[in-house]
């Protein structure tokens, strides 16, 4: 039995040492990994996003709203009361990059979908302290005046086909196409977009129907969010068996 003054005093031994137990605990960790099929629960609903609520979360990303916004319901009972069911890993699958966020300046937007009606956002959005007096939340009032600009979105789908999201040719040959699909429920081509991408929300999201603005593709995106899976099938306990 080596003394243990004799290891403190023996930096090289005490090095290999370390990297013995560090390595040990860190198998420990990873190895599991390896044997599992997926980290991700199996559930029902997801699917990948619409070319319309794709967009939507680029301008969300361009313009920052995960520094003061997460997307992550963290399993602790005051966050579940808050804001629902806390956050599955499928629901994020086809996220890249995640917006988990880190911070929580305003609410946890993981499960916003729903909640508000789109007339809410379309006026939050523009000023929130018309509707919260006393949020800190800046207004995004261009975002109703901005064209959206999709000359891309084909080449977006693209790549997220590239890291795994399951888009196929047709989805991509289409993607122009859904994208104003959705946003024009009288128009052509409503019924094959949502054939794509059940439960779609397909309407006039700002309602200005003189143009496909920003905002139509922000609150088509905020409007999803959460919604896709549907927890009356899922059962957590069965996939922790
Ligand atoms: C400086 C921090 C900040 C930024 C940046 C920010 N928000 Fe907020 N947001 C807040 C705060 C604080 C609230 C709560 C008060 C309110 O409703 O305005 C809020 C509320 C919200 C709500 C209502 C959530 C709920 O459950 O009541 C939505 C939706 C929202 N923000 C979307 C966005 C989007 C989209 C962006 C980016 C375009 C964004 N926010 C950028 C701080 C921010």
């Amino acid at each position: 039995m080596i003394k243990h003054a004799t290891i403190e005093k023996n930096s090289i031994l005490l090095t290999v040492l370390t990297l013995i137990v560090v390595s040990i605990g860190g198998l420990v960790e990873i190895a599991p990994l390896f044997y599992l099929e997926s980290t991700i629960e199996k559930v029902e609903g997801m699917r990948p996003y619409t070319p319309l609520e794709l967009a939507g979360r680029k301008v969300y990303i361009r313009e920052g709203c995960y520094n003061c916004h997460s997307q992550m319901i963290r399993p602790m009972r005051d966050e579940v009361e808050r804001y629902g069911h806390y956050s599955l890993a499928a629901e994020s699958m086809y996220d890249h990059p995640f917006q988990w966020g880190s911070k929580r300046t305003g609410p946890d937007l993981a499960r916003v979908g729903g909640r508000y009606s789109d007339d809410w956002h379309v006026a939050h959005m523009i000023d929130p302290r018309a509707l919260v007096p006393e949020s800190v939340m800046p207004g995004y009032p261009f975002l109703a005046e901005t064209p959206l600009d999709f000359s891309l979105i084909e080449a977006e789908l693209k790549a997220n086909r590239t890291v795994g999201v399951p888009y196929d040719d047709v989805m991509i040959e289409n993607a122009a196409a859904d994208l104003k699909a959705q946003v024009d429920p009288d128009g052509e081509g409503v019924d094959e977009m949502l054939a794509r991408y059940p439960k779609a929300q397909v309407r006039d999201f700002d309602s200005n129907p003189s143009m496909i603005s920003e905002l139509d593709a922000m609150i088509a995106y905020l409007q999803i969010l959460g919604t896709l899976v549907d927890f009356e099938a899922y059962q957590a306990d069965e996939n922790l068996r």
